[in-house]
Order: structure tokens, then C-alpha cells, then sequence
């Protein structure tokens, strides 16, 4: 391929760029640095964060994805334009993309994305299924005639896969993922131990404390807050222990996809689920998920090595098929 042949994988909140030479390019937030007075896009990404926080009077941040929906095209565009030339510089050819994109977009939402990175100046854009790119970035192998189940967890959904030769035979989606997990976690410590959290806080708790694996040595984390009664800023100790109960109604969500694609698979696949098990991927794969996925559901699972970034990886791996 003469122009340089781009994985993208727009997330709710992280954005991963990749190519098969070079691997992970990039893996900022998915977020612009806007001029409260002119609005325009002054920064993307983590320097966008920095930029707002140093100057919060005449800056403010924009996520421009929501849920699957492009809430800002432009920003979006302009967010992407700074990505591709921290990624590979400056170049006369402009690369060409795959997206990696969700399984419930409407074709209005597909058009969105794909005007928002040919407006970011890429030369011609492709899209593929995130389910299907994240395969191919943990190695699946199209060729096999095996069925193959994959899960993918991001910020704001989960989708769940059985996946045969090359394409998605069954998949369910649905909107819960890291930040239903951050929601969760916040409604349970005010509830259970009358504090009030950020969203911030939550996903601290979520990320350091979490472990589903019922086996696992306890862990405690020192959680601090304010009184839901007097306001007064106040610390509980939580323990490990806590978070399957904290966490109950979204996993309930996620292993609901899970097991409504594994009934609508045919017999013959459910064996290749039983003896090939289920692939993890996506950057809010919980810690211990795959043993409560044992647990609860008598499969095995493994979250994969590269889980985060595996999306973007198979867009890349996927745009250098097509090229053959
Ligand atoms: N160690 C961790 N354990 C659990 N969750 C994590 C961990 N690290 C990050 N997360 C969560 O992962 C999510 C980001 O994952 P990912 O990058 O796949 O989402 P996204 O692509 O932005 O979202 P989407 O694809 O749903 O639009 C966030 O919700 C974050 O809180
Ligand atoms: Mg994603």
C-alpha cells in the first residue's frame, strides 16, 4: 500500500489510532480543547486536558461522541485532524482508514463518522464492525470454521458476538459499559454508606478495587467523600468484596447480551463456544470477569492480552486485507 493504511477506533471516551508497521500510534481521550469566545478547537486529547485545566476560564472541554451518536461532527473532525498528524506527522499522501465502529449505528450515524474523518483528511474511509476488528486484533483466526465469541466492553456499550468465517452469525448490544460501572459504584456508596462520590472517585474505586473472581484475596480501598446528611467530607473503607453487590445491575446488563447470543447460537457452535471459549476485549473489561463468567456461566473466558486497544489493531489489520 503506497499511502499509509490507518486502524481507528473512535470510543465514547478514548480514541486509538494504529498501523500494522508501527502498532499503537496513538491512545488519548476523545476530547477537544474549545475557546469559550471563539469556539474553536484549539487542542485534542490528553493536551486538552492539561490546556482546560491550566486555563478554565477561556477554555472549556468537548466530548463530541455520545453514546454511538457524533454530538459534534465538526469537533470531531477537527479532534481527529490533531490526532492523525501527532500519529504520523505531516504527509503529502493522505493515510487511508478503517473505523472500527459500533454494531448499532444507523446509517445516518455511519455517514456521520465517515464525513468527520474525511473531513479530518483522510484520502478514503472504510468500516467494520468493532466486534469483528477486535477478532482480528487478538488474533482469531477468519480462516477456521469454528464459531468464535467475542465480547466487547467499552465506555457506553457492550457488544457480544458469535462470530464464523469472517462475520458476526448473532450479536447483541447493549448500552451499558465502564461508565454505567462508574454509575453504579457512585449510587451504591451513596446509598449503602451515605456518600457522596464524583465520577471520578468511581472510577478509581471501579478500576483499583474491582476483582469478580470469587477466589480473589481481599483488597480495601480508603474512599473519600461527603456525608449525603451534613455535606461534611468524610472517609469509608471499602473492600473488594463489595464490588460484585456495587456492581450488580450493569453486570446483569452485560451477562444478559452475553447469554441471549449464546441461546440464538445453533448446537453445533455452542460446542465451539464450550471448547474454544469466550474472547474478552475492550478497555472496561472488569478485573475477574472472566472467572465470573466461569461462574456464572460454565465457559471459559480469557480476557485478551491487548484488550484495550485490540479494536483498532483488527481496523488496521482488516484495511491491509482489503489492500490485497
Ligand atoms: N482497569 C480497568 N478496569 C475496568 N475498567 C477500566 C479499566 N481501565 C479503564 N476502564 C474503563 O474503560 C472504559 C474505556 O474503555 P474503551 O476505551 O474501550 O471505551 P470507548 O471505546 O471510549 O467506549 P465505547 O466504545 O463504548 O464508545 C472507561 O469506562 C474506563 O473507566
Ligand atoms: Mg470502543
Amino acid at each position: 500500500m503506497l499511502r499509509k493504511g490507518l486502524g481507528l477506533d473512535i470510543g465514547t471516551t478514548k480514541t486509538t489510532i494504529c498501523s500494522i508497521d508501527d502498532g499503537v500510534l496513538l491512545r488519548e481521550p476523545t476530547v477537544a480543547a474549545v475557546d469559550v469566545d471563539t469556539d474553536e478547537v484549539m487542542e485534542a486529547g490528553d493536551a486538552a486536558i492539561e490546556m482546560v485545566n491550566n486555563s478554565p476560564d477561556k477554555m472549556r472541554l468537548c466530548w463530541p461522541v455520545w453514546d454511538p451518536v457524533v454530538k459534534s461532527a465538526e469537533v470531531l473532525a477537527a479532534i481527529l485532524r490533531i490526532f492523525f498528524r501527532r500519529a504520523i506527522g505531516r504527509t503529502l499522501l493522505r493515510p487511508q482508514v478503517m473505523v472500527a465502529i459500533p454494531c448499532d449505528l444507523t446509517e445516518a450515524q455511519s455517514n456521520a463518522v465517515e464525513d468527520a474523518v474525511l473531513a479530518a483528511g483522510a484520502s478514503r474511509v472504510h468500516l467494520l464492525e468493532a466486534p469483528l476488528c477486535a477478532a482480528l486484533g487478538v488474533g482469531l483466526d477468519f480462516a477456521s470454521p469454528t464459531g468464535q465469541m467475542l465480547v466487547h466492553i467499552g465506555a457506553s456499550r457492550t457488544e457480544a458476538a458469535m462470530i464464523f468465517i469472517g462475520d458476526m452469525v448473532t450479536h447483541v448490544t447493549v448500552q451499558t459499559g465502564g461508565k454505567h460501572f462508574d454509575n453504579a459504584v457512585i449510587r451504591y456508596m451513596r446509598n449503602k454508606h451515605k456518600l457522596y462520590i464524583g465520577t471520578r472517585t468511581a472510577e478509581q474505586i471501579k478500576i483499583r478495587l474491582t476483582n469478580l473472581s470469587s477466589t480473589h484475596e481481599e483488597k480495601k480501598l480508603d474512599v473519600k467523600g461527603r456525608f449525603v446528611d451534613t455535606k461534611v467530607p468524610r472517609i469509608v473503607t471499602l473492600s473488594s468484596r463489595e464490588m460484585l453487590g456495587a456492581l450488580r445491575d450493569p453486570l446483569s446488563a452485560v451477562l444478559d447480551a452475553i447469554v441471549s447470543v449464546v441461546e440464538q447460537t445453533g448446537d453445533d457452535m455452542r460446542a465451539d463456544i464450550a471448547k474454544g471459549g469466550i474472547v474478552l476485549t475492550g478497555g472496561a473489561v472488569l478485573t475477574g470477569m472472566d472467572q465470573l463468567l466461569a461462574d456464572v456461566m460454565g465457559l471459559r473466558a480469557r480476557v485478551a492480552a491487548n484488550a484495550d486497544t485490540a479494536a483498532a489493531e483488527g481496523a488496521a489489520l482488516a484495511l491491509e486485507r482489503l489492500g490485497k
